[in-house]
């Protein structure tokens, strides 16, 4: 119910009829002592009783889910769930890479988020997800970061550009050109950044996006030259719609870590996926 806001939905989500599910929930209320709902108008929300009640619920849930699983581990089955959560940049390789631990544990019903760096930070605080993929963790030493892949960053322009004709470009040269670059908050633009200003050049930002497809379709589009992670690069210059500028100090070569919470017990599925992944190190 809390995860639906409505009892209608909550009752299909169960397989349970809408009164079944009222009552249940009156149940509660009376074994609590305290309403646990609200109603505004048509809206439900929790009262701060109802949150506390839900909090013990998914705690308990994720623990009689983890006990399972550790359970089939210790069967030596392979079954349970994996949940990943990476930055966006991360996702155009790893779907393949899930798709391989797939091929292998057909079994694991495996959960993605793809999102922003800020969201994976929260992710971590909360620690909801087994294990994440980003590409700048803080240096904080609650977290465990294993580096396992090259996040090589290049200069990408439409095959027409005028910078594909130059030869012995440096970074200084790019502060004559404009560029289209992610928002403040990915890690692709904190390595931009970082890496310009210790060089000391300025340059020109005409637009930011949040999306790297945004990003391509807008260098194609002329409106700048981009700077992005070749991983999402593989279309474009495989059907030559984008290619590299040539520019001294490029690639920016950046790594990809596997991150969790220091002292996490790693569920056996998700061990079996982190060393997957570290089979797969450079
Ligand atoms: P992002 O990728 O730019 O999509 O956040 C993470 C990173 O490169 O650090």
């Amino acid at each position: 119910m809390a995860e639906h806001n409505s009892f209608t939905r909550a009752a299909e989500a169960l397989h349970l009829s809408q009164p079944a599910v009222s009552i249940q929930v009156k149940q509660l209320e009376t074994t609590v002592g305290l309403p646990l709902i609200e109603r505004m108008g048509k809206k439900i929300y929790l009262t701060e009783a109802g949150v506390s009640i839900y909090k013990c619920a998914q705690t308990v849930s994720n623990q009689i889910d983890d006990t399972a699983e550790h359970i089939d581990g210790l069967k030596g089955m392979k079954r349970g769930r994996l949940k990943i959560s990476v930055a966006t940049t991360a996702g155009y390789f790893v779907t393949r890479m899930l798709a391989a631990f797939s091929d292998l544990y057909p079994d694991v019903a495996i959960s993605l988020d793809v999102t922003n760096r800020e969201s994976l930070l929260r992710q971590l605080d909360a620690n909801e997800p087994d294990l994440i993929i980003m590409g700048e963790p803080p240096a904080n030493t609650d977290l465990v970061s294993t580096a396992f892949m090259n996040n090589p960053l290049v200069v990408c322009a439409p095959p027409d550009h005028p910078i594909t004709q130059e030869t012995g470009l440096t970074m200084a040269t790019l502060s004559g050109y404009t560029f289209v670059v992610r928002e403040p908050g990915s890690g692709t633009r904190a390595a931009i950044e970082r890496v310009f200003a210790a060089e000391g050049v300025d340059i020109h930002f005409a637009m930011e996006m949040t999306s790297n497809e945004a990003i391509k379709q807008a260098v194609q589009a002329g409106l700048g030259l981009g700077i992005v992670s070749q991983h999402t690069l593989e279309l474009e210059l495989d059907t030559g719609r984008l290619v590299l500028a040539s520019i001294e100090g490029f690639p920016i070569v950046r790594q990809w870590y596997l991150v969790q919470r220091a002292g996490k017990q790693l569920s056996p599925i998700a061990k079996l996926f982190e060393q997957f992944v570290l089979e797969q190190k450079e």
